[in-house]
């Protein structure tokens, strides 16, 4: 089968990205790519390194081109896809709808307008096949059968894989858990600010949405309660480092009863054994951001820290990847009843 595709958003650096996925995924045709302020530019121009898309331009992002097309993905600012994507499930037109935005990914709506504001829309499915979930349920067989699927937020990705399969086992505390995150820059997406200037950016690192209100804590908790069966609390402090891509996530919490690493450790490895994009390494080895980059692989590297009763687990992934438009191909794959891993690389780029 060739599959018709479209990205909205594509000129933007997780559209770019699904682009590039989808460019060398063997079920997918040709792929009709719309941008907002760049519509009508050449893919050249704005993404120069996808060689094999080079000689087409950015369509406009209207329900009008987005029709037609057997999947839909939308990778635009929250609020934008949301409208959009009512429209495109009212017209059922395609066989599958993706949105790597946030508009879909809350059920809570007192939490989306704390978080977010403005409307809050019905979730869809939750696009992560992994999430271990306390009621037995398979998230991978709710993804086989979804139409309309919401990829999760990069943060939220590292910090839910790296502690619920030890919530779902009883082996750390619901009420402790803290998180802090060496995050790159393509985070924030492609949109000129200050902040992101390279003079502002390099040579220095530098906390933001400090004290409890960065917008994928909601999300997070929403995942982990899922995995725990029980309300959950977490801190999280991101820290925007001088690097284009990639999240160092070092997820610590409270064991509930004594335990040694090596327990921790093969609850972890036991849970994500037959999981083709989570690499847990081995017992005293820790990843790197730059040994994923370019993949969809998380790597999680797990500790004990007795003297304060911790579990320190680190998960390293490629934000772009992992942590948007390949965990969206996954989804994506898995919907449309394709083998999980195809157009996907385990294998990152290094140095
Ligand atoms: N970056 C990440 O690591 C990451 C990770 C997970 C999820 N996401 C999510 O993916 C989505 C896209 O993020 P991004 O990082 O790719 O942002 P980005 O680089 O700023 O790209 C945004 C895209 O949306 C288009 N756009 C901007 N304003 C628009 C409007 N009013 N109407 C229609 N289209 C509009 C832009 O088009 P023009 O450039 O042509 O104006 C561009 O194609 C966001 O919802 C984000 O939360 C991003």
């Amino acid at each position: 089968m060739t599959l018709r595709v479209v990205i909205a958003g594509a000129s933007g650096y997780a559209g770019g990205e699904v682009a590039r996925l989808l460019a060398d995924h063997p079920e997918f045709g040709a792929l009709t790519l719309t941008a907002h302020s760049h519509a009508g530019d050449s893919v050249a121009s704005v993404h120069p390194h996808l060689a094999s898309l080079a000689s087409q331009s950015f369509e406009a992002t209207t329900p009008e081109v987005l029709a037609g097309h057997d999947v839909v993905v939308l990778a635009l600012p929250h609020g934008e896809s949301g409208s959009l994507g009512e429209t495109l499930v009212t017209s059922g037109d395609q066989r599958l709808l993706i949105d790597l935005g946030a508009d879909r990914r809350l059920v809570d709506s007192t939490a989306w307008a704390t978080f977010y504001g403005g409307v809050h829309h019905p979730p869809f499915v939750y696009g992560m096949p992994e999430l271990p979930r306390h009621d037995g349920a398979s998230q991978r067989e709710r993804i086989a059968e979804a139409s309309a699927i919401v990829a999760p937020g990069c943060n939220a990705t590292a910090v839910t894989l790296a502690m619920a399969p030890l919530l779902a086992a009883g082996m750390i505390q619901v009420d402790d858990i803290s998180a802090v995150l060496a995050v790159g820059s393509s985070g924030a997406g492609r949109s000129l600010r200050v902040d992101l200037l390279g003079a502002e950016l390099l040579g220095s690192a530098k906390p933001y949405a400090v004290g409890g209100t960065h917008r994928h804590l909601p999300e997070i908790a929403q995942n982990l309660e899922l995995a725990s069966g029980s309300a959950v609390s977490v801190s999280m402090t991101p820290v925007l480092v001088p690097m284009s891509r990639g999240i160092l996530a070092t997820v610590s919490a409270k064991l509930a009863s004594p335990q040694s690493a090596k327990k921790l450790h093969e609850a972890l490895a036991g849970a994500y054994a037959n999981e083709p994009f989570v690499r847990v390494m081995e017992l005293g080895t820790f990843p790197a951001t730059a040994d994923v980059l370019g993949s969809n692989t998380i790597a999680l590297g797990v500790a004990i820290d007795e003297a304060v009763n911790r579990v320190i687990v680190v998960a390293a992934m490629d934000n772009l990847v992992k942590g948007t438009a390949g965990a969206a191909v996954q989804s994506m794959n898995i919907a449309l009843g394709l083998p999980e891993g195809m157009g996907l690389s385990v294998n990152g780029v290094a140095p």
